[in-house]
C-alpha cells in the first residue's frame, strides 16, 4: 500500500492548477446515462472516484473514453439493469445512478450503501422523493429495486432536509419525467449548478438551479453535447489552507469568479490570508498576512457557507494558531476522524459534541498517521508540511480519491513530499 511522506516547516511558493471538480464529475458522469447520443465532457480530475463512476458506467454497457481530462461517452440500452455492492460499497456517490436509470429505463436495482467513515450517511431524501414521482421500491438482499409503471410523473418534493446528492437526483430524474418537478429546500451548491448547466446543454429544461427551489420541465429526450466542468473549489481551499497553516504566497489557476468569491467569503472571519483575484476571476493569490487571532468561532453549513469538506484541513491548519478557537461541524455527525490523528502530531485538540475546540500549540511533530476518508487525508498532509520532521501518511488511495497530482502540485511549490510503498 502507498504511503506519502512530507517533510515540514514549509514555505510555500508558486504556482498551482487547480483541476475539475469531483463532485461536478460524478453526477455529470452518471446523467450520461440519460443520453443517447455521445457527450463530451472537458476539464474532468484523473481521480480514482472518477474512474471508480466510469467503472459503473461501463457495467451498464456504456461506451467511455477517458483521456488528458477528456471523457467521451455514448450510453447504450444497459442489459442489465443493476449496480453490484462490488460497485456502490466503495463509493457513495454511486447512488446518483438511481434517479437516472429509473427514469431513462423505468428499472434500478442498486446495493444500498452502507456507513463510511464520516458517519451513517442514510439515502432516504432520494428514495422518498422518487417515490413520490411514481417509482416503487423494495429492498431485498441488501439492494434498493425500484421500478416506475410509464415514465416518473413531475411533482412538488420538499426535501425535508438539504441533501447535495438528493437534489442531484431528482434533477436528473426531472429532466425525463412527465409533467413539471419543483424541488423545495433544495441544495444550492456550485455543483448543482454545474450539473444543471450541463443537461440544459443537453435539451434539459432546468430553471433556479443556485437557489433553493429547483423547477424542472420534463423532456421525452435529450441531445448529445460538449461541456467543460467547473474548477474544484475544494482542492482550491484545501491550497488555501495549506499557507494559512504554514505560510507563504501562492497563485491558483484555472479557477473562476465564482470560486474565488466564495473562498474570500470563508476565510475571511479567520483574518489570516489575502485572496486577491485578476480580472477575470481566473487566478487567484494567495497570500499569509497576519497571524491567527484568538476564539474564532467557525460552523459548517451548506453553500454558501463553511463547506464540510474543508473542515478537518481548517482544523489541521488552526493547530498552531494562538489561543482557542472552535469549529462546528453542522453537516455530518462523526465527521472527526482526523482528530486523533492530530493529536498524534501534538495538536491539543478536544472534542464536545459537534465541536471541536483547538488550544493552539507553539510546534507540532511529524509522526506516522493513518488517513481514514479523504478530506481527513488532505488534513494530515497539511498537518504533516506543518510539522517539525518528517510526516509519514498511511492510507493514501482516500487521498486520490479527491485529489488530482497532489504531490507534483505541492513539489512545484517547494515542498518536500514522496509517494512510496512498502
Ligand atoms: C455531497 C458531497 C460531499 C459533501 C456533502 C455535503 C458529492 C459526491 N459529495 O455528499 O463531498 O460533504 O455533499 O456538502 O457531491 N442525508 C439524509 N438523508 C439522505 C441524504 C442525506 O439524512 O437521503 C443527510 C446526510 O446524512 C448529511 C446531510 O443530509 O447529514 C447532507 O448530506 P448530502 O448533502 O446528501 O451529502 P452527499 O450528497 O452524500
Amino acid at each position: 500500500m502507498d504511503k506519502i511522506e512530507v517533510e515540514g516547516v514549509n514555505d510555500l511558493k508558486g504556482n498551482i492548477q487547480i483541476s475539475g471538480s469531483k463532485n461536478s464529475s460524478l453526477p455529470i458522469l452518471a446523467s450520461s446515462l440519460l443520453i443517447d447520443e455521445e457527450i463530451v465532457i472537458s476539464n474532468v480530475p484523473n481521480l480514482s472516484d472518477v474512474i471508480f463512476m466510469i467503472k459503473i458506467l461501463k457495467s451498464l454497457d456504456s461506451e467511455v473514453n477517458f483521456k488528458n481530462s477528456i471523457c467521451k461517452i455514448k450510453s447504450n440500452q444497459p442489459h442489465d439493469l443493476k449496480v453490484s455492492y462490488e460497485l456502490v460499497r466503495k463509493m457513495r456517490a454511486s447512488f446518483l445512478i438511481l434517479g437516472p436509470l429509473l427514469t431513462k429505463y423505468g428499472y434500478a436495482e442498486v446495493s444500498l450503501p452502507g456507513g463510511c467513515a464520516i458517519g451513517t450517511r442514510p439515502v432516504d431524501l432520494h428514495i422518498s422523493a422518487l417515490e413520490k414521482m411514481g417509482a416503487e421500491f423494495i429492498v431485498k438482499d441488501g439492494y434498493i429495486k425500484g421500478k416506475v409503471k410509464g415514465r416518473l410523473k413531475g411533482c412538488e418534493i420538499t426535501l425535508k432536509k438539504i441533501s447535495v446528492g438528493a437534489t442531484e437526483n431528482i434533477i436528473m430524474a426531472g429532466t425525463l419525467a412527465e409533467g413539471e418537478t419543483i424541488i423545495k429546500n433544495a441544495a444550492c451548491e456550485p455543483e448543482i449548478s454545474d450539473l444543471s448547466n450541463f443537461l440544459n446543454n443537453a435539451g434539459a429544461e432546468i430553471r433556479g438551479h443556485g437557489t433553493n427551489i429547483i423547477k424542472i420541465n420534463g423532456k421525452k429526450k435529450l441531445r448529445g453535447c460538449q461541456f467543460s466542468v467547473m474548477p474544484d473549489r475544494i482542492e482550491a481551499g484545501t491550497f488555501a489552507l495549506c499557507v494559512m497553516g504554514c505560510s507563504g504566497n501562492l497563485i491558483l489557476e484555472n479557477v473562476n469568479d465564482l470560486i474565488c468569491n466564495h473562498l474570500k467569503k470563508i476565510f475571511k472571519p479567520l483574518n489570516v490570508l489575502s485572496l486577491n483575484k485578476n480580472d477575470s476571476g481566473d487566478k487567484l493569490e494567495i497570500k499569509k498576512t497576519n497571524q491567527f487571532q484568538q476564539n474564532i468561532i467557525i460552523s459548517t453549513k451548506e453553500f454558501p457557507g463553511f463547506p464540510t469538506d474543508l473542515q478537518a484541513q481548517l482544523i489541521a491548519s488552526m493547530t498552531k494558531s494562538s489561543g482557542k478557537s472552535v469549529i462546528k461541524e453542522n453537516i455530518f455527525e462523526n465527521r472527526f476522524m482526523h482528530v486523533s490523528e492530530l493529536r498524534r502530531m501534538g495538536a491539543n485538540l478536544k472534542q464536545k459534541g459537534s465541536k471541536i475546540i483547538i488550544n493552539g500549540v507553539k510546534e507540532i511533530y511529524g509522526a506516522e498517521v493513518m488517513a481514514t476518508d479523504l478530506r481527513a487525508s488532505s488534513s494530515l498532509i497539511i498537518a504533516g508540511l506543518m510539522a517539525s520532521g518528517k510526516t509519514i501518511i498511511n492510507r493514501v488511495y482516500h487521498l486520490d480519491r479527491g485529489y488530482e497530482n497532489l504531490e507534483e502540485k505541492l513539489r512545484n511549490c517547494g515542498v518536500k513530499i514522496r509517494r512510496f510503498s512498502e
